[in-house]
């Protein structure tokens, strides 16, 4: 990895809540098989990229793997990288259960990944660029820009605010409320926390970022404050 300049940010600290506390990434990976149908969220972003048996997939934020896991059975390759340690040996350990040998897994970020042998044909991330505050997720977007083949494509999934809110407590207030009700307080705190100290943006300034980085957003699907956005190099 190449040494970057003392201001450089440091993406392995970790913000909001921590990926690298193994207890807490046991109970990632529990809370996420129960509410997520990851089968068929990876189906359908399969299907959105167009992802071919002869592809080069990177997975930014890989978290305990799933979706590189179900990924993998589809392209030539998958490279899964996050910065904590704790998520990347946590996936390891499921892809060797699972006798799946096409993922390399590499301990690094939007901001320090290096690559080195081949451009990429699309490159995935969800629920991971929102720990970088706005200028550095620029920075990560124009990294990703780079590693992309020309007409490559970039999936990104993740919590953006919309804009048109006139009252954003009550709006704030209403989200929590309604996770305590349908899938608990656990959600609830952690969505507590996202809001607090994490670094979710508005979605204008998410399609300013994208689109300054040069990509075209191809569509954007928005379900409340979950944003999904297919870009195009
Ligand atoms: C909420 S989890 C999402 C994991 C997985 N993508 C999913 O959808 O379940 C966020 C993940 O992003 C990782 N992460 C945080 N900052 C990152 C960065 N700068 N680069 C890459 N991964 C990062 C965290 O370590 C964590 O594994």
């Amino acid at each position: 990895m190449s040494q970057h300049p003392r201001w450089y940010y440091n993406e392995f600290k970790q913000t909001g809540i921590d990926y690298t506390d193994l207890k807490e990434v046991q109970a990632y990976d529990l809370r996420m098989q129960k509410l997520r149908d990851i089968e068929n969220e990876a189906n359908s972003i399969r299907k959105l990229l167009n992802i071919k048996n002869t592809d080069a997939v990177l997975e930014i934020g890989t978290g305990t793997g799933e979706l590189a896991l179900k990924l993998s059975a589809h392209c030539r390759k998958v490279v899964a990288i996050d910065v904590s340690r704790t998520m990347i040996n946590f996936a390891k350990v499921k892809a060797e259960n699972q006798k799946e040998a096409k993922i390399q897994f590499h301990n690094a970020g939007f901001l320090t990944y290096d690559y080195c042998d081949e451009p990429f044909d699309a490159v995935v991330t969800q629920l991971a660029l929102h720990h970088l505050p706005d200028y550095w997720k620029m920075m990560a977007l124009r990294r990703v820009y780079r590693m992309l083949k020309e007409g490559g494509k970039f999936y990104l999934r993740d919590v953006v605010f919309p804009s048109m809110i006139q009252d954003y407590d009550s709006y704030f207030d209403e989200i929590v409320t309604q996770l305590k009700k349908s899938v608990g307080n656990e959600i609830a705190k952690e969505t507590e926390t996202h809001i607090r100290e994490e670094f979710s943006t508005l979605d204008w300034i998410m399609e300013g970022l994208l689109k300054s980085v040069g990509f075209h957003i191809e569509s954007v699907k928005s379900d409340g404050f979950m944003a999904c956005y297919l870009c195009k190099k």
